[in-house]
């Protein structure tokens, strides 16, 4: 049985790879964003004005408890999803967790062209931006690296370096499980 779950920050390419590697790999693909969205008939951005960010990660859980129960997927966490509550001890219970690093500069260079769906930064300046990436992901960091393992996503912008990326995942990942 595969259960292969991604996490990493805003931007570490874990919708992308996630799904370039469920399609290699012939099993289904579940973005956790996307399943809350159509869970609860609402954005993102909407549940986080309405509930408030405490309010979302309480939905997340129990929507990540969902998906974790699902047999032959690759599933593409949300950025805080491991950093909340005990999810990243859970995860690593219930399926391989691979963590996507990624540079701080190209996860700037990824965010600062796809901040608008995102409500923790999509009021923020350039400035703003970066020092947020830079504050957040350290205080991220140590619930990150409790996966078990750990992939550097940093060639992701066209489709051959996805490619390739799905190609060393499944060698360095899938292959020493
Ligand atoms: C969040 C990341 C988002 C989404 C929400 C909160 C975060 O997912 O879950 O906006 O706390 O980092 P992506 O990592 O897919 O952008």
């Amino acid at each position: 049985m595969t259960r292969i779950l991604l996490i990493g920050y805003m931007g570490a390419g874990k919708t992308t790879l996630g799904r370039a590697l469920a399609k290699e790999i012939g099993v289904e693909f579940i973005d956790l964003d996307q399943y809350i969205e159509q869970r609860y008939r609402k954005s993102i951005a909407d549940i986080f004005a309405e509930k408030g960010e405490e309010g979302f990660r309480l939905i997340e859980q129990r929507m990540l408890h969902e998906v974790c129960e699902f047999e032959n997927v690759v599933i593409s966490t949300g950025g805080g999803t491991p950093c909340f509550f005990d999810n990243i001890e859970y995860m690593n219970r219930q399926g391989t967790t691979v963590f996507l690093d990624v540079p701080l500069e190209r996860l700037f260079i990824r965010l600062s062209i796809a901040r608008s769906k995102r409500p923790l930064i999509k009021d923020k300046s350039d400035e703003e931006l970066r020092t947020f990436i830079k504050e957040n992901l350290d205080k991220r960091l140590p619930h990150y690296t409790k996966a078990t393992h750990t992939f550097v996503a940093d060639k992701l912008e066209d489709r051959t370096q996805i490619a390739s990326s799905v190609e060393k995942f499944i060698k360095e990942i899938m292959q020493t499980r």
